[in-house]
């Protein structure tokens, strides 16, 4: 079983849960970091997972980019998505607000593996965008491993 893996990430969080992710699924795993590469073709792998943080309610372009070029191929495969953000219970709805219904009620599941927040890597005009949204102060470290567990146990069984 062959299965792609790919993400955006702009701090490193999807990145990390990404690469925890594919160290517990079986078979051959391929990542790519959509922000620095784009895989040439889907062909040849049966699963597909996609990954993606928030900003300001809006996902990666590339990510949207990517699923868009990529929707009639997705569709002959088995998918999923993941999304790392600070909202749980907006998850899908970020999906839903940015890719089209038809190919997230396609997907296996949608999950949400958590999210970090790490104040001295973002730039200035990230600290007031994300004070306005969020009554955050301290660092957040909650990349959900058992989250990420169950999910590759999912994939796994297909
Ligand atoms: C400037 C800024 C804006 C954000 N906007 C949102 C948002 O609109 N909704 C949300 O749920 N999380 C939001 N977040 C939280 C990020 O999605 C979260 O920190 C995520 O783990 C980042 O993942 P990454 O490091 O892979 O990019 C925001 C974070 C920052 C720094």
């Amino acid at each position: 079983m062959n299965t792609l893996i790919v993400y955006a990430s702009k701090h490193g969080a999807t990145e990390r849960a990404a690469k925890k992710l594919s160290e517990k699924l079986s078979g051959n795993v391929d990542c790519f970091n959509l922000k620095k590469n784009i895989p040439e073709s889907l062909d040849g792998y049966e699963r597909v997972v996609l990954g993606t943080s928030v900003y300001a309610g809006k996902l990666h372009k590339e990510f949207v980019d990517f699923i868009e070029i990529n929707e009639h191929k997705l569709k002959e495969k088995e998918y999923a998505f993941f999304v790392c953000c600070g909202f749980e219970e907006k998850a899908e709805t970020y999906l839903r607000e940015n890719i089209s219904d038809e190919v997230v009620d396609k997907a296996l599941f949608v999950r949400y593996f958590g999210q970090e927040i790490v104040w001295r890597n973002m730039k200035f005009y990230e600290r007031a965008a994300l004070k306005m949204v969020a009554k955050v102060k301290d660092d957040i470290h909650d990349i959900r491993e058992r989250d990420i567990e169950e999910a590759a146990d999912v994939l796994n069984a297909f």
